[in-house]
């Protein structure tokens, strides 16, 4: 099992190209599977990767889902749609890039886990650190609120987040032994701009390689905890955030120039 939640996210991504370039149903469904009501957090899902994550999540594996964003009226439209779709996913308007944010969220992930239907009461068996915003600019023009901003939403929610939620992931060791016969799975969504150099923004490009730097140091830090750390790291895909990009004809044309492999990959 080790390793298995991580390359099944890597397969939504996957999945979410292959329905892209043919529009067949996803692949990961019979390859794969998790406990039934199997706990998840997946911020800011109403959108984007995210909201394709929690409807893959809640779907094809049967989680209970808990998701985040700033706007009510979309969370609660996105939250009906799921229900409509007999998917057990809810939602908490909270902004993680503020304490007070984070806090409302933390209490909305324990009275989803001690809920009596859940897989494992008490525990969180998934973590989707999915939110990511980006303001593109050159280095000189960011104000220091806007550098701030960005680190804020990318990188310290994540790191908070994650750091609030342990306690919930963390599992007991098999008794007389040093390992956990289970675990609890952490996925970061990065990106390609945090591991190489693509004109995307340097505070943006910063926050990602941090959030790479992260995923490793927990993976050894909390491996001993039965916590498994991953990083996912998407190239565009075409989302309300990446629009900013896609829309940009001239910087496709450098994309393609530069990296020679380009695609803009849709959701749907
Ligand atoms: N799209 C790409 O090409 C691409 C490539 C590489 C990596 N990524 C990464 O993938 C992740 C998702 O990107 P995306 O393209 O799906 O973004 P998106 O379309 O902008 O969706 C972002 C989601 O997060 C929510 N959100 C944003 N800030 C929030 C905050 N402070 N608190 C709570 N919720 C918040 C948004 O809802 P509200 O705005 O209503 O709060 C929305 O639901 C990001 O980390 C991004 O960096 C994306």
């Amino acid at each position: 099992m080790k390793g298995l939640l991580s390359l099944l996210l890597v397969l939504f991504i996957g999945t979410i190209f292959t329905r892209g370039v043919d529009g067949k149903a996803p692949f990961t469904k019979n390859l794969w599977s998790l406990q039934d009501k199997s706990t998840a957090v997946v911020t800011g899902g109403t959108k984007g990767i995210g909201h394709a994550i929690v409807t893959e999540l809640a779907k094809n594996f049967g989680c209970k889902v808990l998701t985040c964003s700033r706007n009510k009226e979309e969370l609660d439209r996105c939250v009906e749609e799921w229900k409509e779709q007999g998917l057990d996913v809810r939602g908490v308007v909270a902004d993680v890039a503020t304490s007070t944010g984070r806090t409302v969220l933390i209490e909305e992930v324990k009275g989803m886990i001690n809920e009596d239907d859940s897989a494992e009461k008490g525990l969180l068996n998934i973590l989707v650190n999915n939110v990511g915003t980006n303001i593109r600019k050159k280095t000189v023009e960011y104000s220091e609120d806007e550098l701030d901003f960005i680190l804020t939403t990318n990188f310290k929610s994540c790191y908070e987040i994650t750091k609030l939620c342990h306690p919930f992931m963390k599992r007991q060791k098999v008794e007389g032994s040093n390992h956990c016969d289970k675990t609890s799975s952490i996925v970061n969504i990065g990106s390609v701009a945090g591991v190489t150099c693509m004109k995307s923004g340097t505070p943006y490009a910063a926050t990602k390689a941090a959030m790479n730097q992260v995923t490793g140091n927990w993976a050894c830090e909390w491996g001993g905890d039965g916590i498994r750390v991953n990083c996912v790291t998407p190239w565009y895909i075409n989302t309300p955030l990446a629009q900013q990009v896609l829309k940009d004809e001239a910087y496709k044309r450098y994309g393609v120039r530069k990296f020679k492999i380009i695609s803009f990959t849709s959701l749907k």
